[in-house]
């Protein structure tokens, strides 16, 4: 029998910054405990979310000249919500079965990244997101944008258009910025510092869920 756990956490930060990782650890880490959880991601893998992925790789060619598509931060950000939408009836029903839904990554990914648009506001990304699944705690992984280079470098996948250094910071700052009103919106957001190597982040995580839910 597989405890039920009933909560809905995000893992969130920069690009290599480990929330991958992090997301799959606390997966393993609670099916081991013999807990009911449910790993997923956004971009999704479902229709919305893979063309956001194209999009972001720049394999979008709508244009009879062959060039790619690179869509503004409004668009993605209105792309990502309907991503979230559909994604959302899930992730409410799989926590209101019992499960522990992990996602890397969610609406702080928006609020930090598609702010990068000054004309955008965390006030109209939040607008557009209502009706949205609320997750029970969002972690925060700390790492700074060089490092955060430094491992996206190492490894072999093709680059999604914000990984650049000065972007990278510009969007650490949004994090930065708009945690307090993330909180105010979306319910406790719990600041880790990513640096540390990846099993001693995955400690102080399990220790966070320990601590606030009894699964
Ligand atoms: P990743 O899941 O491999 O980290 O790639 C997803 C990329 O999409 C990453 O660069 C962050 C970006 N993103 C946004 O810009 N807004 C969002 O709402 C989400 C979920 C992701």
């Amino acid at each position: 029998m597989q405890k039920p756990a009933k909560s809905f956490v995000v893992v969130e930060g920069l690009d290599g910054a480990g929330t991958t990782t992090q997301t799959e650890k606390l997966h393993d880490y609670f099916t081991r405990k013999g807990v009911d959880s449910f790993p997923t991601r956004e971009p999704t893998g479902g229709p919305v979310g893979k063309f956001i992925r194209q999009a972001l790789s720049r394999d979008v060619f709508p244009s009879a000249d062959g060039a790619a598509w690179i869509p503004g931060e409004r668009e993605l950000a209105l792309l990502f919500a309907a991503d979230r939408l559909e994604h959302s009836r899930d992730i409410n029903a799989r926590r209101d079965g019992g499960s522990l839904v992990l996602c890397d990554r969610y609406i702080f990914s928006s609020m930090a990244y598609q702010t990068l648009d000054p004309s955008i506001s965390a006030e109209w990304v939040r607008e557009i997101n209502r009706g949205c699944a609320v997750p029970d705690v969002t972690f925060f992984l700390s790492v700074s944008a060089a490092e955060c280079l430094r491992r996206i470098s190492s490894r072999d996948e093709k680059a999604t258009i914000y990984e650049k250094l000065e972007l990278l910071e510009q969007i650490n700052d949004n994090y930065d910025r708009l945690a307090a009103y993330y909180e105010d919106c979306f319910g406790p957001l719990v600041k880790i510092d990513g640096s540390k190597p990846a099993d001693e982040v995955h400690a102080l995580m399990v220790e966070t869920l320990h601590k606030r839910f009894d699964f």
